[in-house]
């Protein structure tokens, strides 16, 4: 069984040049030059032959920050593994890192096992698990080193949410030792939560109850300091450190700085934070709950900061966050409160899409496009050289992309179980046009050929940026 993408260029991280491509069984079996003739030879044989004439043909791109069907304030998030995954590779993403969640007073393992109920036999791309640490104990803290063994290295603590997953210095501190020891990562959601909880609530006993104050009350400050506590403990503990979903120019010069002092500290951030703002959560008429996340949306010229950021290598990828909870009865929950609108938005299917218009707008490079989205995303989370990469030996995880076809987002047209886009309207230059996940054309011009159970459970290997 084999596949030939003929007449595009391929696009990696180190560069771009025209070849073809033969797909054999699952993986990439061979690349030619496109004046040696191979591909005739190929094509003679193969079951299917795509003319990637005019477009570029990339690795899958690798979202390393999910939720689906995540747990929240009494709902869930809207997408399940199947919905979320075939939303994705309608978007050009052919793997997901997901978040597995361990409750307060249950146990690492049991919530390693609740997630693979959730997701096996249900993705209809490969997935695996981050988990999220949110009781520090001796139990916890051995259940580590199990998860490591099934895969799942990268632990995301919380130093907001004070009462649901926060945790204190001193446990993130131990976590961190644990990281250290075992090669594994510490994964930071940096938000200073016990000061934020002080402005929610002198914000409602004011009255403010409106969207907006949900950004207004987590200030870009604060996500700074908390930035700078985890980058200061990670140093004091010697463990590598990631911070999750960068939103502030505050948070991206702790990390600037850590870096240059030659830190191992790595941060990613989201399309929301580079196209999106704190005028989005200011919309009249309850519509500003649409764009609650946390960290929030911040105020325009933040953008910038993080564009040159991921030109610096300062932001070394960016991932969705996908969390997304319907506008109707999810959202709604908070009208009259800010601090009960569910915190997430939509975005798995839009990254590729919303990242390369920073390539259309000259913000990045091509192969950074590539690097940003598949490439770094699978050296960061030990998937590198299956995924990430166009090469023979790897995963046939393809996207063909088509650079001058233009589109608009939309709720109508999306894939995403949920009711509203975070972009609606917006028109992008480029896209998605054949999508590959393990040798399976999965979407095409025609339509979504994919199927949940295609997608398998990824055990990764450690990160490959640690030494
Ligand atoms: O608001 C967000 N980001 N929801 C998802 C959970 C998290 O903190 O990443
Ligand atoms: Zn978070
Ligand atoms: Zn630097
Ligand atoms: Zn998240």
């Amino acid at each position: 069984m084999s596949i030939v993408i003929r007449n595009g260029t391929i696009v990696n991280a180190t560069g771009a040049y025209p070849a073809d491509v033969l797909v054999e069984g699952e993986r990439i079996a061979a690349l030619a030059a496109p004046d040696s003739g191979l591909a005739e030879q190929w094509a003679a044989g193969a079951e299917r032959v795509i003319d990637a004439a005019g477009k570029y043909v990339v690795p899958g791109g690798i979202d390393g920050h999910t939720h689906m069907e995540m747990p929240f304030g009494g709902t869930f998030s809207a997408d399940n593994f199947e919905t979320g995954t075939i939303a994705a590779a309608w978007g050009g993403t052919t793997t997901i890192v997901d978040f597995a969640v361990q409750g307060k007073g249950t146990s690492v393992l049991s919530a390693l096992d609740k997630w693979h109920s959730k997701a096996d036999g249900n993705c209809a791309i490969d997935y695996g698990f981050h988990m999220i640490v949110s009781d520090v104990n001796d139990t916890s803290l051995k259940e580590m080193e199990a998860c490591i063994d099934a895969g799942v290295n990268t632990f995301k603590m919380f130093m907001a949410y004070p009462g649901v997953f926060y945790a204190t210095d001193g446990e993130i501190l131990r976590a961190m030792q644990k990281a250290r020891d075992t090669g594994s990562m510490i994964m930071m959601h940096a938000e200073n939560g016990i000061a934020i909880d002080q402005l929610v609530l002198q914000a409602l006993a004011n009255g403010q109850t409106d969207p907006v104050q949900h950004g207004l009350t987590r200030p870009p400050e604060l996500e700074g300091e908390a930035t700078s506590r985890a980058i200061a403990l990670a140093k004091v503990t010697g463990s590598p450190l990631y911070i999750v979903h960068l939103s502030a120019a505050h948070a991206l010069d702790a990390v600037t700085q850590a870096r240059d002092t030659g830190q191992n500290v790595f941060a990613e951030t989201c399309p929301q934070y580079l196209f999106l703002s704190l005028e989005d959560l200011a919309r009249p008429d309850f519509e500003g709950a649409k764009y609650v996340a946390s960290p929030p949306l911040r105020p325009k010229e933040h953008q910038a900061e993080l564009w040159r950021g991921l030109r610096t290598n300062d932001l070394s990828l960016v991932s969705t966050d996908h969390c997304p909870f319907c506008f109707k009865d999810q959202k709604e929950l908070g009208r009259g409160d800010f601090s009960k609108i569910p915190n997430g938005m939509p975005g798995v299917e839009h990254r590729m899409d919303l990242l390369y218009q920073g390539v259309v707008r000259g913000e990045i490079t091509l192969p950074r496009w590539v690097e940003i989205s598949s490439t770094t995303p699978a050296r960061m989370f030990g998937l590198y050289p299956r995924k990430g990469v166009i090469a023979p030996g790897a995963d046939a995880d393809i996207t063909v992309y088509d650079p001058t076809a233009q589109q608009t987002i939309s709720a109508r047209t999306h894939h995403m179980n949920v009711d509203y886009s975070a972009y609606e309207g917006m028109e992008l230059t480029g896209k998605v046009s054949t999508v590959l996940s393990r040798g399976r054309v999965v979407v095409d011009d025609n339509g979504f050929h994919g199927a949940a159970g295609h997608g398998r459970f990824l055990k990764r290997d450690l990160s490959q940026y640690l030494v």
